[in-house]
């Protein structure tokens, strides 16, 4: 037990998130009792199974868009229950996947519905790969809940596990996006009124994921906007995108 405490004082053990996902989890499945698959939707965010579907179609062509191809490896870093895996699927993409995340359910689920996929519970802030080893490296809706440190650590460990060349592609919510602020500024109103807010949100700038980018030394920094269905569905969280250089 004194272990435990003095591990997770240095967060050496679990994450915050780690009780708080794992009881949503548990309430979905009492709410929708019989419907597992809108359960397991619920308990990463998905209102219903068809958004759950469309959303994680909407993933592949944003990772097809950024340059997935046939025979790479691909990393799903907070992989949740399978919502991008279970879409790769559905696509017939062949490749190497592999998942992380900090619940044993998600990964269970994800493993079920996607055996052919390796998933399985990560809980440090790092990529568990050999390094150089991943095509492209992306999460949805991850840095979104993280603390600005651990979203340093994830990064600069990414640019380890990436190839010369490799890509990150993932999502985060900015506060200067209209909608975004809106969920921000619902939050304040809920804690004004006194409410215990679920989970962190974490709103980040664009310029600090550029000072992240320098001091690590990823190149091509680009971002779309959570709006902008030019190359893809528009996915309401931003999206930023780059590269470990060639050599
Ligand atoms: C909103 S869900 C998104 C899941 C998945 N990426 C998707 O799009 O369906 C956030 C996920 O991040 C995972 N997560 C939370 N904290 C994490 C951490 N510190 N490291 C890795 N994953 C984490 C949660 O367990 C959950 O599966």
């Amino acid at each position: 037990m004194i272990l435990h405490t003095v591990l997770s004082l240095f967060g050496l053990n679990e994450y915050q998130s780690h009780r708080a996902y794992d009881r949503y989890l548990s309430r979905m499945i009492r709410k929708n009792r019989g419907d597992r698959d809108l359960a397991y939707a619920m308990a990463i965010g998905s209102l219903s199974v068809e958004l759950f579907r469309s959303q994680g179609d909407c993933h592949v062509a944003m990772l097809k868009h950024h340059g997935l191809k046939d025979g790479m490896a691909l990393f799903d870093l907070g992989c949740g229950c399978g919502r991008t895996a279970q879409a790769l699927q559905r696509s017939g993409w062949q490749g190497t996947y592999t998942g992380t995340d900090i619940i044993e359910r998600f990964v269970a689920e994800l493993r079920n519905k996607c055996p052919g996929y390796k998933a399985f519970v990560h809980r440090q802030p790092s990529i568990p790969v050999p390094e150089a080893s991943i095509d492209l490296l992306f999460h949805w809706s991850v840095f979104t809940h993280l603390s600005l440190e651990e979203i340093y650590l994830y990064l600069a460990d990414t640019f380890r596990a990436l190839k010369p060349g490799g890509k990150v592609i993932f999502s985060f919510l900015e506060l200067t996006d209209p909608e975004h602020q809106t969920l921000h500024f619902r939050r304040v109103a809920s804690m004004e009124r006194g409410k215990k807010l679920p989970e962190l949100d974490t709103f980040i700038h664009r310029d600090w994921i550029k000072v992240w980018a320098d001091k690590i030394g990823f190149t091509q920094l680009s971002f779309t906007d959570g709006t902008d269905d030019t190359d893809h569905p528009a996915s309401w969280q931003a999206l930023a995108v780059m590269s470990k250089p060639k050599s």
